[in-house]
Order: structure tokens, then C-alpha cells, then sequence
């Protein structure tokens, strides 16, 4: 692969609709803290948990440009660090004396830096988002770069085979836990010389916020679609476990269509099946059966959670099956 298109910097700015609640400002101080000592940080959590978005928030408070990296099991120290592509021909006329002519062709192998090259060569902010989804062979290379602050490249790169990193380089990590599909086993070593904070869901007062801002859905239903999320959560019933982002789903499509989080409102009922209920195997007869059994626990959810008695609601004749 070509990569001098894949080193473009990114300059950080604070993200539209950013919710800061004490939850987020807590994690965010503690992150910072911990690269002000001169430690990379590693966000760990499950999916939803928001890793990506505190990652990018830290390095944007960190106040440097950044380098994005997305971890990849297809990915070799070459994607990290750059590597030869291609070659730099140079020919050279020599018509100095016009009765001679001497051409001279020389031809050398082009080195072309990688992103985590480029980060360490300009003390950028390094943000590699999902990590242990590379292999950890390739994520080798880091341990020096970590350790003794020493990029070691693969082959020799303008001359030299090591690169010394900037001062100013920082690197942010974030990994799912080490039970989800795709995600390798972080080695010893490299966990060894981060800090790593385990984060897990949203309080609510953070996951109430988000929803609202995201959607822009009146505070009242904002709190109930969140406190069925995070009942269904509790209970177990969906197939995957629910985060911010059911909530976030359901409560941009009420705003679009102009519906009210209550027990008995059609678009919020099928809203909340569609989002909490899939089941993947739904070809057999016990599939059928326990997305029927999700569907039953959810709407009795939605009852208890999303009462009927909210203002402004015209509630739908039809109930939900
Ligand atoms: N502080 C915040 N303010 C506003 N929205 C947020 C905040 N934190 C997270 N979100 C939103 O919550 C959702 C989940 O966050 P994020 O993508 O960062 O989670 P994640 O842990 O990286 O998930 P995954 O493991 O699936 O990549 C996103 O839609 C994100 O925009
Ligand atoms: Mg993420």
C-alpha cells in the first residue's frame, strides 16, 4: 500500500455537542494527569463506552496536532512506521561541452514515513484507536518508542535505522476488553508501560446528557429512553448489551417523527423493538421464540420506565404485538 496520503495531520478542535458532565471532566483530569507525568494512556471499555470520543477530547486539551491510527489485524510495523514504495529515478544531462554528451541514471529506493514515524518526528498526539485489533507483532515497534523514547525503524531510513522521538510526542490508546470478536492479547510488555484506565458504561446523568444532545429530545424523554436502556442493560434481555448509542438512536427518531417516549405511542414502541429486540437467529423456531420473549421483557420495560402519563401525548389505539 502507498501511504503518503495516510499521514494527513489532524488539527484537534473541541467537538460539536460535547457533554462535559463531572463523570466525563473526572476521566478526562485523570487522563491528563497522567500524560502531564509523561505516560501514555490507554482507555479500556466496552463498546459505547466512549473511548474514541474521550481519546480525541484528551488530546485536543492536550493542545497539539494529532495523528489518528485505527488498529487493523491486517496491519504489519510497516503500516505504523513507513517502509520503501517505489523508486526515486535521477538522471542527470551533462551537455556542458557540446560535441559530448553524458548522461548519468541513478536510481534509489524511495523511504516513505507512516504515521506513528510522522508522530514521533513531530511530537504529535498519537490517538491509536482499537489498538489490539493489529496483531501484536506489528505493535512491536512501540515498546521503544514507549520505553526509551527510541523509534528503532525496520530498514534504513535517510541514513539512519533509528529515529530519536520529539518531547512533545504523546500517545493515546483505547482496546475493547479482550473477550470481543477481534481483539488480540495485549502483550505484557507494552500494557506494562501504559496506564491503563478501565472505563465502563456511562453514569446516567452522562448518558441522560448525550441523548439530549444528540437529539435534542425534551429533557422528560431523554431520562426515560435512557433509564430503559439501561433497565434492558441490567436485565439482559437484548442480544448485544444496549449503550449511549440505543439511546442516541431512539431519541433522534422520536425528534424526527415528533413522538413522545410513552407506553402506548406506536413510533417509540416499535422504535425501542427495532433497537433493543434483533435477534440474530431468527431462521430457527427457538430464535423466533426468544426474540418474542425479548420483545414481551421490553415492552414490559417500557411500561414500567416510559409510563403513559406524560404530557402532550396522543396515544395510538393499536398496541404493539
Ligand atoms: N462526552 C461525550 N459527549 C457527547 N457524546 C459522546 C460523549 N462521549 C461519547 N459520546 C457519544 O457516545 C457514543 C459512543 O462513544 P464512542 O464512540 O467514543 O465509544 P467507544 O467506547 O469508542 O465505542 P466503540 O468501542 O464501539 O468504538 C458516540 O456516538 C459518541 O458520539
Ligand atoms: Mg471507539
Amino acid at each position: 500500500m502507498q501511504p503518503t496520503d495516510t499521514t494527513a495531520v489532524l488539527v484537534t478542535r473541541p467537538r460539536a455537542g460535547f457533554v462535559e458532565t463531572p463523570f466525563v471532566r473526572g476521566l478526562t483530569e485523570r487522563a491528563l494527569a497522567y500524560v502531564a507525568a509523561g505516560y501514555p494512556v490507554h482507555l479500556r471499555g466496552p463498546s459505547g463506552s466512549g473511548k474514541t470520543t474521550l481519546a480525541m477530547h484528551v488530546a485536543n486539551r492536550i493542545g497539539r496536532p494529532m495523528m489518528l491510527i485505527c488498529g487493523d489485524d491486517e496491519f504489519g510495523s510497516s503500516d505504523l512506521v513507513g517502509g520503501h514504495y517505489g523508486y526515486r529515478r535521477r538522471k542527470v544531462i551533462d551537455n556542458f561541452v557540446h560535441t559530448v554528451l553524458k548522461t548519468e541514471e541513478d536510481v534509489a529506493q524511495r523511504w516513505v514515513d507512516n504515521r506513528l514515524t510522522v508522530a514521533c518526528r513531530e511530537g504529535l498526539t498519537l490517538v491509536y484507536d482499537e489498538f489490539t485489533r493489529s496483531r501484536p507483532e506489528a505493535n512491536n515497534v512501540l515498546l521503544s518508542v514507549l520505553e526509551e523514547r527510541v523509534l528503532v525503524l525496520p530498514a534504513r531510513r535517510n541514513g539512519s535505522s533509528y529515529l530519536k522521538v520529539h518531547p512533545d510526542f504523546v500517545a493515546i490508546f483505547t482496546s475493547n476488553p479482550e473477550d470481543y470478536a477481534g481483539v488480540h492479547k495485549t502483550q505484557d510488555a507494552l500494557r506494562d508501560r501504559m496506564v491503563t484506565i478501565d472505563l465502563d458504561y456511562f453514569d446516567r446523568e452522562t448518558e441522560v446528557a448525550i441523548t439530549q444532545s444528540r437529539s435534542g429530545v425534551p429533557l422528560e424523554d431523554a431520562e426515560r429512553i435512557v433509564d430503559l436502556v439501561r433497565a434492558c442493560r441490567a436485565a439482559g434481555v437484548s442480544e448485544f448489551s444496549p449503550t449511549v448509542r440505543s439511546c442516541t438512536v431512539i431519541a433522534k427518531v422520536l425528534a424526527l417523527r415528533q413522538a413522545r417516549a410513552a407506553a402506548g405511542v406506536l413510533v417509540f414502541e416499535q422504535t425501542c423493538l427495532d433497537v433493543l429486540a434483533a435477534e440474530a437467529g431468527l431462521s430457527s423456531k427457538a430464535g423466533k421464540k426468544a426474540q418474542q420473549r425479548r420483545r414481551d421483557a421490553i415492552l414490559s420495560l417500557i411500561r414500567q420506565h416510559c409510563p403513559a402519563d406524560i404530557d402532550g401525548v396522543v396515544i395510538s389505539l393499536a398496541r404493539m404485538a
